[in-house]
């Protein structure tokens, strides 16, 4: 008698009770990164493989979605099985696989949607789709086990800026977030203007070293107000016009100069309007601030956060470098909850690109 998928996965489900030590194949493919890991427990790292594609995109100035589904494909097995041999473990020594269904680019979710699903088909075990922003926040968990809900979260990505109340494991509430262009894509953006290479934060965050964040002033009316919701896309046309005044003037700019004050500016709002919000909250959820997201890798944005967070009595987390940008280990400790309380998903599950925090994994 052939047993079905179903039964097969229900029955490994029903056994996570007796396991001491619960540990998931976790991937993620949502943009440019195909990353694979094993996390136990929900808060600790097995193994971690990351492939970067950003030799790829480089001569684009950015991600060409075509070229990353295609690189996803010839590198999601090799990152997998990277994962499973760096753990010392075989597919079916898994407990569950996890991945991230949205948002991202909807052709790159679909390759790590697709391996999963047939490597749970294949092994008979539970399924879950994850949600790209909970893992960045779930990778907190991994640098502080002892960090749980609730709290809030300053979430700044590539696509996304948003100041979030996370009142449990699965449930999210807004506080604020950006009218326009997300952090991540503010950097980027700001640093093609001023010449640099794609991926445009880490290499801003460089030139700004050497600049003087006080040298030039972008001026926001927007962000000084009282609300928590942000706006960038002034700041990176102040930048923009200032460079082009520049040029037709022949006047000389520092351009290390105009990326320390740039990235101060930035720095500035997000720390502002994240410890205000935190303050804002009752209770502990206010009493615990922490940052996740590809710019949590900034460098002047931690100690910014951090040293605020502490003059206000609020404690402050934020992940590893290696857990900031893109990676899978966050996407295995965002599942760990979801699989104890039995919340698996079908494996019709489908790819959401445009997929809101806290909404059901299919988007509905
Ligand atoms: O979370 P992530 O890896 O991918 C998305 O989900 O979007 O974030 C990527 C974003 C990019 O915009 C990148 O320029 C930015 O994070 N980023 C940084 C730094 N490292 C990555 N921005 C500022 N400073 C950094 N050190
Ligand atoms: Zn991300």
């Amino acid at each position: 008698m052939t047993t079905t998928y179903d039964a097969r996965a229900a029955a490994r489900l029903g056994a996570l009770g007796t396991k001491r030590n619960v540990r998931i194949l976790a991937i993620e493919t949502s943009c440019d990164e195909t990353a694979a890991a094993i996390v136990q427990n929900g808060r600790t790292v097995l193994s971690s493989a990351v492939h970067t594609q950003i030799p790829l995109h480089v001569p684009y100035g950015g991600v060409v979605p075509e070229i990353a589904s295609r690189s996803h494909v010839t590198k999601i097995g090799p990152v997998v099985g990277k994962a499973l041999a760096d753990a010392g473990m075989m597919l079916a020594d898994a407990d569950a696989v996890a991945v991230t269904n949205g948002p991202g680019l909807v052709g790159a979710l679909l390759v790590g949607l697709s391996y999963a699903k047939g490597l749970a088909y294949a092994a008979g075990l539970p399924f879950l789709g994850v949600h790209h922003i909970a893992s960045h926040i779930a990778a907190n968990y991994l640098t502080h086990p002892e960090l749980r809900p609730p709290f809030v979260c300053l979430v700044v990505s590539g696509g996304h800026s948003e100041i979030i109340a996370v009142e449990g494991y699965d449930r999210y509430r807004l506080i604020g977030s950006t009218r326009d262009d997300a952090a991540g894509e503010a950097f980027d953006k700001a640093a093609r203007a001023l010449g640099l290479p794609y991926p445009g934060g880490p290499n801003l965050e460089a030139l700004a070293e050497g600049g003087d964040p006080n040298r030039y002033s972008f001026h926001s009316a927007f962000n000084e107000g009282a609300g928590f919701d942000f706006s960038f896309s002034g700041i990176k046309t102040a930048l923009v016009n200032r460079l082009e005044q520049a040029r037709r003037s022949g006047e000389a700019v520092d351009r290390a100069d105009l990326a320390a004050s740039f990235q101060r500016t930035i720095v500035e709002i997000l720390t502002e309007k994240a410890v205000r919000a935190a303050r804002s909250q009752p209770g502990e959820t206010g009493g615990k601030l922490a940052l996740a997201g590809g710019v949590s890798a900034n460098k002047a944005l931690r100690a910014a956060l951090e040293q605020r967070a502490r003059a206000q009595g609020i404690a402050f987390y934020c992940p590893e470098f290696r857990y900031c940008t893109d990676n899978a280990a966050m996407v295995g400790a965002a599942a760990y909850e979801k699989l104890c309380a039995g919340r698996v998903d079908a494996l019709s599950l489908n790819a959401v690109p445009y997929l809101a925090i806290g909404t059901a994994p299919d988007g509905a």
